[in-house]
């Protein structure tokens, strides 16, 4: 992960022959789908592997408002798999009943991370998770707290036992757990997938030349890169609003108004957009790329005005809805008593 990419090696590849039937093919011969293929599995890290009952033991955790100081908000309140594990509001509202400051991202295929929230403060999943239990806004719980009420439910004692030998109930292990049970979180096949398989039906034409500008003229591609669609660094995209994002963190100028990329599965359900959830569709989305972004010193060098017309911009359009796909519906856990 790098704060600001180079365009290097894309550049070669976005330039697509025009000539022929295929467009799709680049200067060095590749099909531009290749880029775009899903890994086979999920990545866990040494420190934290996969184990079947620490991710179920993560679920329930995500679940259980009992994480929260009043008992009323779990991970799932904002994280609502519904909403492709968004909430469909413009920022959230947390436990003291108070409007939080950024839009809350999904949670999908975070196995994948490089780093957390939109600003990057989060170097693992495991240390985020303890984040939003304490955070004043948010689930506003104290930690030892917490722990003491947990360790007061005998179902949980007993699961933390099973899962963490001789360690039980801690929070570096509730972070392990909702880190596995959120690296299981992964958007399922969508059309473009098929399409990028070869099922040339999966998606309409309207969608294969919005993927064509995509990775072309319009040049999304240069930080929605690969199958998830991101690059995990950070951008100034030129949004309105005076968050400084990256630039809180590390205090380097040139990442002022800076966030991190979001990938772009199941995009059209997580609507509004945004870290501060200010354009409402896709086709404002699109608008803000063409011509509606704030210059500044801090504006991405590959923000520029793509002079698409209303064709190219529905085409865009289409394409992102083929990210969409049909996941299983998420049932609730049991919680332990
Ligand atoms: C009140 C709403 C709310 C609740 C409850 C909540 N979150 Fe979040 N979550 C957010 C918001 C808003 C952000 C973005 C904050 C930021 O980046 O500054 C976020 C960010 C995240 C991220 C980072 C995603 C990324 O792409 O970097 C993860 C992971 C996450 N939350 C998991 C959790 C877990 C686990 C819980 C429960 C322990 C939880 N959240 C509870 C609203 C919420
Ligand atoms: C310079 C890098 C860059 C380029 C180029 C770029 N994006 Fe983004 N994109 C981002 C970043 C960073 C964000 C989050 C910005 C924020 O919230 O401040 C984002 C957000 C989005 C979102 C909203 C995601 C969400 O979860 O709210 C969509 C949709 C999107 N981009 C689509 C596109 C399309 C379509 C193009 C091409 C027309 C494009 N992007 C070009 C970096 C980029």
């Amino acid at each position: 992960m790098s704060e600001k990419k180079s365009f290097g090696i894309k550049a070669a590849m976005v330039i697509a022959l025009t000539t022929g039937a295929s467009t799709l093919i680049t200067a060095d011969g590749h099909d531009m789908r290749d880029a775009y293929k899903r890994p086979a599995e999920i990545p866990f890290p040494d420190e934290n592997p996969y184990v079947e009952d620490k991710a179920d033991l993560g679920k329930q955790l995500f679940f259980d408002p009992r994480l929260s100081r009043e008992n009323n908000l779990t991970c799932g309140s904002c994280h609502n798999p519904s909403f492709a594990w968004e909430d469909a509001q413009a920022t959230s509202v947390g436990t003291p009943m108070s409007r939080l400051g950024r839009h809350t991202p999904t949670v999908l295929n975070l196995a994948w991370g490089e780093i957390y929230f939109w600003d990057g403060r989060a170097e693992t999943l495991e240390e985020q998770a303890l984040g939003p239990i304490q955070a004043g806004g948010e689930m506003a719980q104290d930690m030892d707290q917490l722990i003491d009420e947990l360790k007061a439910v005998p179902g949980y004692v007993e699961r933390f036992e099973d899962v963490f030998p001789g360690e039980g109930v801690t929070p570096e292990n509730i972070g392990k757990a909702i880190a596995t049970y959120e690296r299981t979180i992964v958007s399922a096949q969508a059309p473009f997938d098929e399409w990028v398989n070869g099922d040339e039906d999966a998606i309409s034409d309207a969608a294969k030349r919005g993927f064509e500008l995509f990775n072309t003229k319009a040049k999304c591609v240069a930080c929605h890169e690969g199958w998830n669609f991101t690059d995990w660094g950070f951008h100034d995209i030129g949004l309105g609003d005076n968050d400084e994002g990256r630039f809180e963190v590390l205090e380097i100028d040139a990442l002022k108004h800076s966030f991190k990329t979001p990938g772009l599965r199941n995009i059209v359900e997580r609507a509004p957009y945004m870290h501060d959830g200010s354009l409402k569709t896709l086709e404002e989305v699109v608008d803000h790329y063409n011509d509606g972004f704030t210059d500044r010193p801090s504006l991405s060098t590959e923000m520029v005005k793509l002079g698409l017309n209303a064709d190219e911009k529905s085409d865009l359009v289409a394409f992102m809805k083929t990210l969409s796909s049909d996941d299983p519906a998420v049932s609730l856990p049991k919680l332990p008593n």
